[in-house]
């Protein structure tokens, strides 16, 4: 079974609620989405492998531990996914990143997939999947499913907020999965948006309505 963090960071819940703020304009929310996603992917890449290596300080030289190289891909889930992408891309600069395209219907709240784009050796790579938002948990269930069907295995889901039926519903389709939410929130509205939540992530990070 994979596991699930919520995170309790202060800092993570301070640049949360700016977030929340309907005030909080487009770039700032942006620069927000960014710090949030790197300061979850410091957790989230804790256990990438390292390897023992030999270097030469100028005092001595010696055995120290260095990232062993393990394949990494940066999923987004577009559009809203891509405002984290920079936020982890950061921390591993060597991932490769690819694309899935995914928009809710407004009336079924069903995802429809629009655009996949995936780095190749997939089931190799230690996947990392990103999107702010997991609401009903469609567009994630269906993203890892697609990733799954491409032949990817090693797979991180994060969010920065979640509902309590999202997670639920990403847990139970995909056990293996490990998850990774800045907050949970206390449930969906009427139209499937998370309550508090903070609105539509992707017309937030885009300036659209
Ligand atoms: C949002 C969000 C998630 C999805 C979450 O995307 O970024 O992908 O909704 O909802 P769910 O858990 O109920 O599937 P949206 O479909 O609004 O597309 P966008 O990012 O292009 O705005
Ligand atoms: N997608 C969003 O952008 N926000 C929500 O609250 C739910 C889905």
């Amino acid at each position: 079974m994979g596991n699930v963090v919520i995170f309790d960071h202060p800092l993570i819940q301070h640049k949360i609620s700016i977030l929340r703020n309907v005030h909080t304009g487009n770039k700032q929310f942006r620069e927000l989405i960014e710090e949030i996603s790197s300061l979850m992917g410091y957790e989230a890449l804790r256990d990438l492998p390292l390897e023992e290596v030999e270097i030469t300080t100028p005092i001595t030289t010696c055995k120290t531990k260095m990232l062993s190289g393990k394949k990494l891909a940066i999923v987004p889930i577009l559009r809203a996914g891509l405002g984290m992408v920079n936020g982890i891309h950061a921390l591993v600069p060597a991932a490769k990143v690819g694309h899935i395209g995914l928009y809710r219907d407004p009336d079924t709240h069903e995802p429809h997939e629009y655009y996949c784009k995936l780095p190749d050796r997939i089931g190799e790579r230690q996947i990392f999947v990103l999107d702010p938002m997991l609401a009903t948990g469609g567009s994630a269930v269906a993203a890892v499913d697609f990733i799954k069907q491409h032949g990817g295995k090693d797979i991180k889901f994060l969010c920065i907020i979640c509902a309590p039926q999202g997670l639920e519903a990403l847990r139970k389709a995909h056990p293996d999965v490990d998850i990774y939410c800045g907050c949970m929130d206390q449930g969906l509205n009427e139209h499937a948006y998370i309550v508090p939540g903070l609105g539509d992530a992707g017309d937030r990070i885009f300036g659209t309505k």
